[in-house]
C-alpha cells in the first residue's frame, strides 16, 4: 500500500516550536518515526511538509496520479482556515485521515472548526507523535 503523509506549517518546527503543547521531539523524530512505522506495516510511504498553502494543494492533487492510496494529513494551522485543501482532498477522493499532536478540542476556540477533517475518514487528536502511527496502522487494516 502507498501511503502519503503530508504536514502542513511549522510542523517542520517541532522540538523548537511550544514544546509544552506539541513535546520536545523534532521534525527529524517524527520523520524516523513515521520511517519505522512503514517499514514495520510493509507500506511504500512518502513524507512531504510545507509551510505554504498551495504547496500542500499541489502535492494533494499529484497523489491522484502518482499510485497514493492513503494519505495521513496535519494541515496545522491551514486546518482552520483552509477550504482549497478540503476542496483538493474532495477532489482526488483518496481515503485520507486527518491528525493533530495536540489535543485541538480542549484549545482555542478558532481552532475548534477543521474543514480538512470533512473530507477525511477519521481524526486522531491528542495522542502526540504516536497520532500518525495510529493514522497509518488505520489506513492499513482498513483499505478504506
Ligand atoms: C496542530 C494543531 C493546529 O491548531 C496548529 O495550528 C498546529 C498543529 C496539531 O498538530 O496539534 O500547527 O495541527
Amino acid at each position: 500500500m502507498k501511503i502519503l503523509v503530508i504536514n502542513g506549517p511549522n510542523i517542520n518546527m517541532l522540538g523548537i516550536r511550544e514544546k509544552n503543547i506539541y513535546g520536545a521531539e523534532t521534525y527529524e523524530d517524527l520523520k524516523a518515526l513515521l520511517e519505522k512505522t512503514f517499514a514495520e506495516k510493509g507500506v511504500e510511504g512518502e513524507i512531504y511538509q510545507s509551510n505554504h498553502e498551495g504547496d500542500l494543494v499541489d502535492r494533494i492533487q499529484q497523489a491522484y496520479f502518482d499510485g497514493t492510496e492513503g494519505i495521513v494529513i496535519n494541515p496545522a494551522a491551514y486546518t482552520h482556515t483552509s477550504v482549497a485543501i478540503l476542496d483538493a482532498l474532495k477532489a482526488v477522493r483518496l481515503p485520507a485521515v486527518e491528525v493533530h499532536i495536540s489535543d485541538v478540542k480542549e484549545r482555542e476556540d478558532f481552532r475548534q472548526i477543521s474543514y480538512a477533517g470533512k473530507a477525511c475518514v477519521k481524526t486522531i487528536m491528542g495522542r502526540g507523535l504516536k497520532g500518525y502511527v495510529d493514522a497509518i496502522a488505520f489506513l492499513v487494516e482498513n483499505k478504506v
